[in-house]
């Protein structure tokens, strides 16, 4: 089974099995081992080699929406695309998502990495996922809580727990809406923008920024941002005086490793037919039928200037896989 097409990096490699969850029926016939792996839309995945277990394809649909006087619950199947979701709510008057507008991948992808965009984060909306485990064969739900949601962090990232499969997504979207504005790039958007005008601003700034998968394959930030102690971003910031940081509640830092990268001199960073996206540098892409080994040799060599340079050990944010399964937890 070709993976060129199942994943946005578009690396050209093979899946030895590829099941399509439609069902929950399907879902009772997986016979699960150590070596399969679920994927959806594969916007957040490369494959660097081809894979030698068991894929299975999260194609769940369906969409309930149930108004109270208070908001609106709504539940979407996790194979439901996630910006599809986004611009029916907000056509539909329930507002709340419209920052996350244009982030690639299904809805069942998204309570995994805590998907967030300018200012907004998807856990805020969350009250309850549905899981599967496709090992024990039984269905369970999590709480908000349960979930253990943090900056692009989750507990369906947790190894322990590989074998759930994301069935569908509660969401509450309170009728109680406040746009969220303090993301640089909205700050030319006028305090009484609308859902709807956010939203085109938030695809605006995407396109201009981001490159459409469809045309240079990538999958979006490579890196996380990392977090750093208050001390050490200080120290950075009297070296850097321009380096952009958020302080974070806890007290401690995040960084922009976007800019850590193309202060370092790395936008014009090639191997093989992999490179920094020359508009933001935090995005890898795949610009010419680049292999497995090339990303990982560039994201290598990204590791280590900036290590060198600041000091900061840059995380995979992607998740990368070999033949059997996660190079990365
Ligand atoms: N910057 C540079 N040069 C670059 C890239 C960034 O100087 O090449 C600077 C920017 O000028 C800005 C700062 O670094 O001051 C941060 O850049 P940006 O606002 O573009 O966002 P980011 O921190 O690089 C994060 C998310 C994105 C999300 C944006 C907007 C992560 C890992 N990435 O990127 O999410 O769209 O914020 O909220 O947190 C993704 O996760 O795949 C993703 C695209």
């Amino acid at each position: 089974y070709p993976l060129k097409n199942r994943h946005s990096f578009a690396i050209d490699v093979f899946a030895k099995q590829l099941t399509e969850i439609r069902s929950l029926a399907d879902l009772a016939l997986i016979n699960w081992s150590n070596n399969t792996y679920i994927l959806g839309e594969g916007t957040n995945t490369i494959f660097t080699e081809n894979f030698e277990g068991q894929l299975l394809l999260n194609r769940l649909t369906g969409i309930e929406i149930e108004e109270t006087p208070e908001g609106w619950h709504v539940f979407a199947a996790a194979g439901e695309n996630w910006h599809q979701l986004v611009v029916s709510l907000i056509e539909l008057g329930i507002y709340g998502s419209e920052n996350l507008a244009l982030i690639p991948g299904s809805v069942g992808a998204a309570p995994v990495q805590n998907i967030g965009a300018y200012g907004v984060e998807v856990a805020r909306f969350i009250d309850r996922v549905d899981v599967y485990d496709c090992k024990l064969h039984l269905e369970t739900s999590l709480t908000h809580e349960e979930c253990q949601f943090s900056y692009r962090d989750s507990l369906f990232k947790n190894p322990d727990h590989r074998q759930w499969l994301i069935t569908g997504v509660h969401f509450f979207f309170p009728k109680a809406w406040l746009p969220v504005l303090d993301y640089p790039d909205l700050a030319t958007l006028p305090a009484d923008a609308t859902a709807k005008e956010i939203m085109a601003h938030v695809i605006q700034v995407r396109q201009r920024k981001l490159p459409d998968p469809q045309i240079v394959p990538n999958a979006g930030s490579f890196f996380k941002n990392p977090v750093v102690s208050n001390e050490q971003c200080q120290e950075l910031r009297r070296k850097f005086p321009l380096m952009p940081y958020y302080q974070q509640p806890d007290g401690r830092c995040k960084v922009a490793a976007g800019w850590l990268i193309d202060q370092a001199g790395l936008k014009s960073y090639t191997v093989g037919g992999a490179g920094v996206h020359s508009q933001q540098a935090l995005v890898l892409v795949n610009r010419e039928h680049a292999s497995g080994q090339d990303i990982l040799h560039l994201a290598e060599g990204i590791q280590a200037q900036v290590k060198a340079r600041y000091g900061i050990q840059l995380e995979a944010e992607v998740r990368l896989l070999n033949g059997t399964g996660l190079l990365n937890p």
